[in-house]
């Protein structure tokens, strides 16, 4: 895997307009080559910005969203239009612009009684959008992963059972801190894709970005550091207030 790109940005507008340009760049390439392009999409606060650029063709170039397939990274086990669920976020951006058909996008019914068989569901999905070969993980062209000030990443918190995960794809995960239930990608999964890009924003995240980027490799304590996709590009897309621990050599400042 080749060293993380990090990137440091004044501010999450200058941080969320870099991420879309990134995002369509890698897109565009894709697209030209292979009419093909697929995209796992974290939830939370901080990819919204980067999401409403996309969704609402702000970003200079053009963009043939027919040929992208979106998937979800995680979702909380709540209805699709619940305050909490990534999915309505997504809606309220990216899909918001009426661009992309709905069979490009794939959404994890993580409201299902029967999460069991929702994971199942969504791994076929996944092995049946991209073609993934028997015994082969599913590669994701681009996955856009967030994470949390305990170092948490996609739904894989600290000290819970799927950051061990090795065998399925998408599964179940009990959030204790959340009191909740949560469905997410598994590790091998991110590890499989071909680039991913982090995008960390806030000073409540600094010392665990100091952590997870300069500190020793304790991937069951800090999960974001388990990302290392053996034949892929990780990049951390940061605002000034989270890199400011970060030790200078760190620190790839943009004039942003
Ligand atoms: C989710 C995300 C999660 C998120 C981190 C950071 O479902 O919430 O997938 O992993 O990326 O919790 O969240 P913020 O961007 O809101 O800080």
């Amino acid at each position: 895997m080749a060293e993380p790109v990090i990137r440091v940005f004044s501010d999450l507008e200058a941080l969320s307009r870099a991420a879309a340009q990134h995002f369509e760049d890698v897109a565009q390439n894709s697209l030209a080559r292979r009419n093909w392009f697929s995209v796992g999409l974290s939830g939370g606060a901080t990819p919204r910005r980067t999401y409403e650029i996309l969704g609402s063709g702000d970003v200079p170039g053009r963009i043939y969203w027919g040929g992208i397939h979106f998937f979800q990274v995680d979702e909380r086990c709540v209805p699709p239009g619940h305050a909490e669920s990534n999915f309505r976020m997504l809606r309220e951006t990216l899909l918001a612009g009426g661009k992309i058909p709905d069979a490009s996008v794939h959404r994890m019914a993580a409201e299902r009684p029967d999460r069991r068989e929702a994971c199942k569901d969504y791994a076929r999905e996944l092995a049946q959008i991209l073609k993934t070969e028997e015994g082969e993980w599913p590669r994701l062209d681009f996955v856009f992963l967030g994470m949390g000030p305990d170092g948490h990443t996609a739904s894989l918190f600290p000290g819970t059972e799927a950051v061990s995960e090795r065998t399925l794809w998408v599964r179940e995960n009990y959030i204790e801190v959340k009191k909740s239930c949560r469905l997410t990608l598994t590790l091998p999964v991110l590890n499989a894709a071909a680039e991913v890009l982090f995008l960390v924003s806030g000073a409540e995240k600094a010392e665990r970005l100091r952590d997870v980027l300069s500190g020793p490799h304790q991937p069951d304590k800090y999960p974001a550091q388990g990302v290392r996709p053996e034949r892929g590009n990780v990049s951390w897309y940061l605002d000034e207030a989270g890199a400011r621990l970060l030790p200078a050599h760190f620190r790839h400042k943009q004039n942003a």
